[in-house]
């Protein structure tokens, strides 16, 4: 089992959004996949709320239960456990990067979220944390996602696709949906489904940077 983290102190940048529509592209690849929230704001269970199907299972956890969640899942039949956190630096985030195999870090193509995730950044190497940014929200073509693409290949490893700003990843969270079901063709699904596999393939023995 392999836990993913999505994780920044930058609230809107897209980590609930992600880990959801992510969980819902990994279980259709054919992974059994659940999702842990540790954000109080509780994006994915009102999520799941208005959701049909009845699964990935999504459990709320508190920082001071993650160990424990996580000890019992690892004995589970789950190939992949989705952790969304919190926007702001707390025990949950920390807890949630500690049990984390892959951190995903959300950044729109901004300056304020270019700046936002570093402290986030800093936990990651302190605990040695092999980690991935995301541009999320981008403009289809920018000299922006340029510039913001070039500076964070720099921090780190960044997959060969963005997640452009759509209207199909707000709509399919209102229907309790991931991007994927609720508009399979579109190319919100695409960039997912390729950000997916991007993911996946990190696990077949390509190295992901590994936090010094
Ligand atoms: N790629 C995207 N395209 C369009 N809207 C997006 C995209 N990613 C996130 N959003 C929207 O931005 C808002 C914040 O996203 P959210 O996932 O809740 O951020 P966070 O969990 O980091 O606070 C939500 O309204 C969400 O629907
Ligand atoms: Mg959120």
């Amino acid at each position: 089992m392999k836990a993913i983290t999505f994780v920044t102190q930058k609230g809107g940048s897209g980590k609930s959004t992600l880990c959801i529509s992510m969980a819902v592209a990994a279980q259709e690849a054919g992974h059994s996949v659940c999702i842990l929230e540790m954000d109080r704001q509780a994006t994915v269970s009102d999520w799941a709320e208005h959701r049909e199907a009845q699964s990935p299972e999504v459990a709320q956890v508190e920082a001071s239960q993650l160990d424990d969640v996580m000890e019992r899942l690892r004995a589970s039949d789950f190939d992949f456990v989705f952790i969304d956190t919190p926007g702001v630096d707390s025990p949950g985030s920390l807890a949630a990067i500690r049990a984390a195999d892959l951190c995903v870090i959300p950044c729109r193509p901004t300056p304020a979220d270019l700046r936002a995730f570093r402290p986030t950044l800093a936990a990651i190497y302190r605990l040695e944390k092999r980690f991935a940014f995301v541009l999320n929200q981008t403009p289809p073509r920018s000299y922006r996602v340029r510039d913001a693409a070039d500076g964070l290949a720099v921090l780190g490893i960044l997959p060969d696709v963005n997640i452009v700003m759509r209207n199909d990843h707000q709509d399919a969270l209102g229907m309790g949906q991931g991007v994927t079901e609720y508009n399979p063709t579109g190319q919100a699904a695409a960039e997912i489904r390729r950000l997916w596999a991007w993911v996946a393939r990190r696990w077949q023995g390509v190295s992901l940077v590994q936090a010094a």
